[in-house]
């Protein structure tokens, strides 16, 4: 038991591919280099390769006879961050970061494609879908509606995110949400401006949006059950530019994270009520912009059983934590869980290991090699136990 002997002779070239990219980082729809790495890459394994889905995606394909068709699924974006690290393979764009590791998850799921080509050990069709933009781009969601899943049909679609605080080499698999929907919320609350001395002739929208900051967190503990879980967050108030002078307007601006689609689809009324409640009071109007982000990342039951043996079959029952607690944060493998049953796991990296060992989106994060073996190893038992041949 253990990762894949033939996989971890080639830990080193992983781990030459993961600071190439590393080194090269590239933001959404920008993934120029990445894209063509993953390309020759695979091509050098001698795997069918389809271009340009969502710009700058890949898709390798392998088919092994008749068989059920699997897709696996990696990120190749960076994030707008300027790195602190001073490790030799640290970003050489300015302001350009692979702090959430999708250098890593682009290196396992090649690792994986390279020992699938050579073992052919499984029967079927496996799909590697290397996708653009996953930060804040939806690259996910465009490659589907570009025709995905028409060109490269799947049964079921897989995905994996590292865990920066999880034992390294350890997964966690959960079915159900595992991370949260992630919408924007512009609220503008319109009183009457005026002179700050003579407060009675004016309607001060700025105590009217400190009541109204307050009044929607009730929404979260008041509205929605105990153990659904949802977070409003204003996390910008703008108004105002004197000292002596009430504005007329206030805008705040925000994030609202949920996992149950009936409780997400509640929200912008409830929001609605509570601002316009205060607003009335006082006498005051508001009007609230909402935009849906990505939806909540929610894995099919079977296929989680699935995940979680592939874990169990390569590592045993203790490098497994099932259910772990959801992430409020979002990921755009969101829209293909919705369009095709599948599981999306956590791998553990341990504590970070950048030079802080810290969690992902630091400027100090990196991916940490010891466990790209083990994801590559994790991508071959379920495509093994899927596809048997
Ligand atoms: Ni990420």
């Amino acid at each position: 038991m253990g990762v894949i002997k033939e996989i971890e002779q080639f830990h080193a070239e992983m781990t030459e591919w993961r600071r190439d990219i590393h080194r090269h980082p590239e933001l959404k729809y920008e993934e120029n280099r990445t894209s063509d790495l993953v390309a020759e890459k695979l091509h050098e394994f001698g795997i069918e390769i389809h271009r340009g889905l969502a710009k700058t995606g890949v898709v390798g394909t392998i088919r092994n006879g008749d068989g059920p068709s699997i897709g696996l699924r990696a990120d190749l974006d960076a994030l707008p961050l300027e790195e602190k690290n001073t490790f030799k393979h640290a970003s050489s764009n300015p302001g350009k970061m692979h702090a959430c590791g999708h250098d890593g998850h682009t290196a396992m799921l090649l690792g994986a494609a390279k020992y699938l080509a050579s073992s052919k050990n499984f029967k079927g069709t496996v799909n590697f879908i290397f996708q653009p933009a996953e930060e804040g781009g939806g690259g996910g969601e465009l490659m589907i509606k570009e025709g995905l899943f028409e060109k490269f049909p799947v049964d079921s679609v897989y995905g994996l995110h590292n865990w920066p605080g999880m034992p390294a080499g350890t997964f966690g698999v959960g079915a159900g949400p595992i991370m949260a929907a992630a919408d924007l919320f512009d609220l503008t609350i319109n009183g009457r401006g005026g002179h700050a001395a003579l407060p009675d002739q004016c309607i001060d929208p700025i105590v009217i949006a400190a009541q109204v900051v307050s009044t929607l967190q009730t929404i979260t503990s008041r509205n929605t059950h105990p153990v659904d879980s949802v977070v409003i967050s204003v996390t910008q108030i703008h108004a105002g530019d004197a000292y002596n002078v009430i504005p007329d307007s206030v805008r705040m601006h925000g994030t609202v994270r949920t996992f149950l689609p009936e409780t997400r689809d509640k929200i912008p009324s409830s929001m609605l009520r509570v601002a316009e409640g205060v607003c009335a009071a006082y006498g005051a109007t508001c009007e609230l912009n909402y935009k849906t982000g990505y939806p909540a990342t929610i894995n099919a039951v079977p296929e989680s059983e699935i995940s979680a043996k592939a874990v169990v079959d390569l590592l045993g029952e203790d490098k497994i934590i099932r259910n772990p607690t959801p992430s409020m944060g979002a990921e755009d493998f969101s829209y293909m869980l919705q369009a095709r049953p599948g599981c999306y796991v956590w791998l553990g990296i341990g504590p970070g290991k950048g030079e802080f060992g810290c969690m992902l989106h630091s400027s100090h994060y990196d991916f940490n090699d010891d466990v790209l073996p083990t994801g590559a190893s994790y991508w071959a038992t379920l495509v093994k136990n899927e596809l048997p041949a």
